[in-house]
């Protein structure tokens, strides 16, 4: 059984999908591991410390991937890549599968069954394998600091021989995993910490962490959560009543962290034009659902923008923690692989009746098979 790692083709991409210990682990359970030289290198992992955990390391990213049975990466792989890989091999990975169906289309074709780790249900069993949750808590952390850098204040209120500063106020919008670690942080950096959600189960968590809560709570609030523990989409009338408030609030607010999602959707847009325009100069948004369409009018994907005197930022966060995501990641993905194989026979076995393996599997036997990604001529 042989696993493979090759350097991630994005070049904006950090990480790598696998850590010495997680390597260590498989070489473990029988697999022989093969990573691309340098594949680590920019998530601080130089090939001499994968070698020592067990690896081998290879020139290219072909003789990485050549006869593998298990393919591990951070983002999807494109189709081509994975030409040497043995017939039916898993590959594991970000996949971003939504409105990427022509990508799916030829991963299927490839004859590799692909795993969307970002499917994982979010169950006990699988907390462990949880991207999401491992990925946007270091997100939400990174925001923060990078708010705290972008703002030209001090965030402690401070008093000196030479006058007080002022404590910053920092509003997060969407406390899923992100905005939770978002408030933690600002909290531990002495601002005080205001925060809205449209999922009542929020309000207590909010103020747990010592922030105060902030949101519309009428009836359709009561029903936003869905039973997978995600937001719904509002409707037109929650939403207004939702951008008259925070209308008010965020004038007064010095940094604001959004994060809020709905899967499968683009990001609901909660901060326009004018809000920004109410702001003071100086003040700082950290836009993290920017990739997904953005939660602020105006932010911008990779870059930090000015308007109005405020400073949008629409970096992706946990890509710049690259090591910790990394190790973390790595970790979230041997777990899922050790459900994938058999420890007696040390081959490949999957349970194509698992609830884990049903949702997050988009191809196998040359078909995209999973029921939300289906060929709309079929
Ligand atoms: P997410 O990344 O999908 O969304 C971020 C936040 O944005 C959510 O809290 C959502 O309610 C909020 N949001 C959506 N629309 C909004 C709007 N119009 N205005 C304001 N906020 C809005 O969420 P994430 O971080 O993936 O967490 C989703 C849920 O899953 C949470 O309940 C979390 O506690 C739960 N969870 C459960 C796990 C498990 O049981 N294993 C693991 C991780 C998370």
């Amino acid at each position: 059984m042989r696993v493979a790692i090759a350097t991630e083709t994005d070049a904006d991409e950090t990480s790598v999908a696998a850590s010495p210990d997680a390597v260590r682990k498989l070489a473990g359970l029988g697999a022989s591991v093969a990573i691309q030289a340098g594949a680590g290198l920019k998530a601080g992992v130089p090939d001499a410390e994968f070698a020592k955990a067990g690896a081998d390391i290879v020139a290219d990213a072909p003789a990485a991937l050549k006869g593998a049975d298990i393919v591990l990466a951070v983002r999807r792989p494109a189709a081509a890549r994975l030409e040497g890989v043995a017939p039916g091999a898993l590959v594991l990975g970000i996949m971003d599968p939504y409105g990427h169906e022509s990508e799916l289309a030829d991963l299927a074709k490839a004859q590799v069954q692909a795993f969307a780790m970002e499917l994982m249900p979010r169950i006990t069993r699988a907390q462990s394998m949880d991207v999401l949750s491992s990925q946007a808590n270091l997100a939400g952390y990174r925001a923060m600091i990078d708010g705290a850098a972008e703002y030209g204040r001090a965030l402690p209120m401070m008093m000196t021989a030479a006058g007080t500063v002022p404590a910053a106020r920092v509003f997060v919008m969407g406390v899923g995993v992100a905005g939770l670690q978002a408030i933690a942080t600002a909290r531990r950096l002495g601002a005080i910490v205001t925060a809205t959600d449209v999922r009542p189960a929020t309000k207590e968590q909010v103020e747990s962490l010592g922030a105060k809560f902030v949101a519309v709570e009428d009836d359709e609030f009561k029903q936003a959560e869905t039973s997978g523990g995600y937001a719904k989409e509002m409707s037109p009338e929650y939403r207004a009543k939702q951008a008259a408030l925070v209308a008010a609030h965020i004038a007064r607010q010095d940094i604001v962290i959004t994060t809020a999602l709905i899967p499968g959707r683009p990001a609901p847009k909660l901060i326009d034009a004018a809000m920004i325009e109410s702001m003071r100069p100086g003040s700082v948004i950290v836009d993290l659902a920017v990739e997904r369409g953005g939660n602020v009018e105006g932010s911008v994907a990779g870059k930090v923008v000015q308007k109005a005197g405020v400073t949008l930022v629409g970096n992706s966060s946990a890509l710049r923690l690259a090591s910790s995501a990394s190790s973390l990641y790595a970790k979230n993905l041997l777990t899922f692989v050790e459900t994938l194989i058999d420890k007696d026979s040390k081959k490949v076995t999957v349970n194509y009746d698992d609830e884990l393996v049903k949702a997050t599997l988009l191809t196998r036997d040359g078909a995209v098979v999973h029921p939300q990604f289906q060929p709309k001529s079929a």
